[in-house]
Formats: structure tokens, sequence, C-alpha cells
């Protein structure tokens, strides 16, 4: 079996002005600079892509946008391309956030688009995939999951699928709290590769798959402990530099 780098990736949602990103970046650059074990990823608005990209050049901390278009380039009115998110350093990007799925109505199929288009152009998406607390109190968790991954990782080669990095976030703990239990997480994470293995064998041995939804300093060790779970999506405990570089020293200590 593969050992699986970790990734715990920050998802700073609509906060930050790009002076607000500068000084993060500073203070949380002096905590996690040294961080050899884990890609370490700050997911911020685009305003503020350029300022990080400036002040953590070189750094160990990895860039990456909260979503992009399926479209190279043209008339797409307020959107931003692959293209535009590589020239402010961007390596990663988020893709199929249950926000966007259900307050900017983004279908599977648009999100089969955009995942296609960010491996065509080098970028690694973040897929997320999850759950709404209706769907897994009907028992339908796995189903669920299940079909947004095949259907957002449709028509993909296995090598393709080997940059694609799986969130796993429930819908209901997304910001709300409640943490999913890390036993109900890793199983989750469990069936993901086990799905993902249909699809390439090889590709489900080495995707990192990341858990989301109310991560903190206090419950990260507990959850990067079950064997499936790769690292994690981390909403509001990444918005401070200096919480979310103890939550990251706490994700290492195993
Ligand atoms: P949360 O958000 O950590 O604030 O629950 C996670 C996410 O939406 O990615």
């Amino acid at each position: 079996m593969t050992t699986r780098r970790p990734i715990i990736a920050g998802n700073w949602k609509m906060y930050k002005t790009s002076g607000e990103a500068k000084s993060y970046a500073l203070a949380f650059l002096e905590r996690v600079g040294g961080v050899t074990e884990a890609d370490i990823v700050l997911c911020a608005p685009f305003t503020a892509l350029n300022v990080l990209k400036e002040e953590l050049e070189e750094s160990v901390v990895h860039l990456g946008a909260q979503n992009m278009s399926w479209a190279v380039e043209g008339a797409y009115t307020g959107e931003v391309s692959a293209a535009m998110l590589q020239d402010v350093a961007c390596t990663y990007v988020i893709l199929g956030h249950s926000e966007r799925r259900e307050l900017m109505h983004e279908t599977d199929e648009m999100i089969a688009k955009k995942v296609k288009r960010a491996l065509e152009a080098g970028l690694r998406p973040i897929l997320c995939v999850g759950e709404n607390l209706k769907q897994r109190e009907a028992g339908e968790a796995q189903v669920i999951v299940q079909n947004q991954l095949k259907k957002d990782l449709a028509g993909l080669t296995e090598d393709a699928l080997k940059k694609v990095v799986i969130a796993y976030e429930p819908i209901w703990a997304i910001g709300t709290g409640k943490t999913a239990s890390s036993q109900d997480a890793g199983e989750m994470c469990t069936a993901i590769r086990f799905a993902l293995a249909a699809a390439g064998p090889e590709a489900a041995d080495v995707i990192p798959i990341l858990y989301g939804g109310s991560v903190k300093a206090e419950n990260i060790a507990d959850l990067m402990a079950r064997p499936d779970i790769d690292g994690a999506l981390v909403g509001g405990a990444s918005l401070d530099p200096v919480g979310f570089a103890a939550l990251i020293e706490n994700a290492l200590k195993h």
C-alpha cells in the first residue's frame, strides 16, 4: 500500500480582503514555514490570491482557489479560468463545494466539466462530495456520495484520476460545530476509496481523501488516525493563522 502524503487545506470561503490576507500570510509562515511532512494549502478568495502569491512565494504553503470556469476563455462574464488561477500561482482548486452545489445550483455535470478542465490545465482539483442530514438519516449517505463520484469523475483516465483530491464533507457538519464521528468519517472515506477502485485501482490507492466539516485543532488527530483519511479541508478554523497552525501541528503528531 502506498503511503499517502497528508494534505491540510484551508477554505477561507468569502472572508478576507487582500490586506487581511497579507497579515495572515506573515503570521502563518512564521509558524508553518518549516513543515515538511504535509502539503499545506490555502484556498483564498480570487481577490486575495495575488498578494498571497507574493507573500508565500517559495514557501511550503500552496495556493488554491475555491471555484473556476470549465471554459478555457471567452464570453463568460464573472468567471475565472484555470490559466488565470495559474497566473496567481494556484496549484489547487476546490470544486463542487456543497455551498456552490446548493446556493449556486451547480450540478454534477457542471462539476465534471470543471474537474476535467482543471486536470487538463495541470491544476489539482479538490473535489467535494457529501450527503445532507436527511440523506444520512435515510441511510442513503454512501449511495449519494458514490453517485457524486461517478458523475463528477466520469470519463477521466486513470492517470488523470491520480491527480484528484477528494474531500468528504457531510453537509450537516459544515460550519455547524457538529463533526462526523471519526468512526463515521473514516468509514465513509474507506467506502469512497472502494468506489474509486472501480474506476481505477491504482488511482484509488494514491488519491488523498480529506475530511471536512467542523474540523478543529481538538478533533483533527482522531480523524487523521483513520487509515483512509489523509488530511482535512478546514473552513472556520483556518481563518486564524495561529489557530490553523496549531491544527496543522496536531494533525501531524500521530
Ligand atoms: P467548516 O467548513 O470547517 O467551517 O465546517 C468546511 C468547509 O466548508 O470546507
